[in-house]
């Protein structure tokens, strides 16, 4: 018999750790994955073009629960998949990162008494301001198994009491997936598309709602990326949460930046492999660029990924035009110069299906 792992992907930034473990996990003869889509996102530039840009299996199911406060979505989330867990009763439920549908989707699991593995387990801001904190710390509590994507993931959740026997350093299933996407990234038209020449722009991502929530501190976020356009020109693809935003509360945006809808993975990994500078608030970019070799200025206070910082090309810029401007001049006289953190090589996938075989093959459970 086959052991069967619900797999859950919700939204954009799941569909790259998930795919290259779910097809490791289906080449292999002990394993029968299956995916569930929760639906938080579902515009198809969010999430069906990742489907088809990483190769995924369609989703045995979609719970369509589509967008909502906090409450209303990991509430919709836990009431939709309650009866497919009921149906389907899988070997253990597989979740990742730390979005609402992982949180809910471990809720749900747990209180059916099914095993949760929980995929880059272990990392903290240690800002519970943030949603994600409260689903990284919720979600670790009540998993089962605990793959950790870098060092500090295993000292965390270590300090929390974790028992070492659940938690296992696998490395960063979002480098594998970057790894074996490289060459089709390469055969993207994205930089003539845009008129984008080489290492001679920036790049852009926001979408925090602590960046783009507030009015006055968007504005002042855009009005710094415009100091930074006047000296190199930005593209920002745009999160459908950051458009609402700037339409909503008429911000401008300076001629040098220039919006594009939200890109595939294919020519998003292109336009940022190219890049000079990342300037971003999102957590998976700086890994991104951490193996890359691209300076990323990150518009955050607080980081979960430390090891981007301490050993890759990542560089904290706060969140306030002095700061950001700052950490702008500082790259410009001395770009940060990185090396690749343990496991982040394309083999963690690998890695995370030998973690599975042994702990079913002990019963399923680990002290
Ligand atoms: C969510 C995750 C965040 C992750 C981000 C990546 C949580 C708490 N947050 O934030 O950790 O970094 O995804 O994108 O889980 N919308 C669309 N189409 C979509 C999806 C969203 O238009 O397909 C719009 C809706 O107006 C929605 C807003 O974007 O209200 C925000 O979406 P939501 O899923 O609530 O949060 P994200 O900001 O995307």
């Amino acid at each position: 018999m086959k052991i069967r792992i619900l797999c859950v992907a919700g939204a954009r930034p799941n569909f790259m750790k998930l795919a290259p473990l779910v097809a490791a996990l289906d080449r292999d003869p002990d394993f029968l994955p299956f995916i569930v889509h929760t639906g938080q996102h579902y515009d198809d530039q969010m999430s069906g073009q990742f489907f088809r840009d990483l190769g995924m299996p369609a989703p045995k199911c979609n719970l369509n629960v589509g967008s909502g406060s906090q409450a209303q979505q990991t509430a919709e989330i836990m009431r939709r998949f309650e009866p497919v867990i009921l149906e389907e009763k899988p070997d253990a439920v597989l979740v990742v990162g730390d979005v609402n549908s992982t949180m809910a989707c471990a809720l749900v699991a747990k209180k059916l008494q099914i095993r949760v593995i929980h995929i880059e387990a272990g990392l903290r801001s240690f800002d519970r301001e943030m949603p994600e904190e409260i689903n990284r710390v919720v979600t670790d509590a009540i998993s089962d198994l605990l793959l950790v994507t870098e060092e500090s993931g295993s000292r965390n959740l270590k300090a929390e009491g974790v028992p070492a026997s659940r938690v296992f350093l696998v490395g960063n299933l979002m480098i594998d997936s970057l790894r074996a996407n490289m060459n089709s990234a390469k055969q993207s038209d994205v930089l003539s598309r845009l008129g984008a020449k080489p290492r001679a722009y920036g790049l852009v991502t926001l979408h925090r709602p602590s960046n783009v929530d507030d009015p006055s501190h968007l504005a002042e976020i855009m009005e710094t990326l415009a100091i930074i356009a006047g000296e190199l020109p930005l593209y920002l693809p745009i999160h459908p949460r950051t458009r609402a935003r700037l339409e909503e509360h008429h911000v401008a945006v300076h001629p040098h930046i220039e919006l594009t809808e939200p890109l595939g993975y294919f020519d998003f990994l292109w336009l940022m492999s190219n890049s000079s500078v990342v300037l971003t608030d999102s957590g998976g970019i700086q890994e991104e660029t951490t193996v890359l070799g691209v300076p990323c200025l990150t518009m955050r206070d607080n980081t979960e990924r430390p090891a981007t910082i301490e050993e890759g090309t990542n560089i904290l810029a706060g969140t306030r035009k002095a700061s950001i401007l700052d950490a702008w001049s500082q790259l410009q006289q001395k770009p940060k110069q990185g090396r690749i953190p343990k496991y982040w090589d394309g083999g963690a996938s690998a890695r995370c299906v030998e973690v599975l075989r042994a702990y079913f093959a002990g019963g399923g459970s680990a002290r």
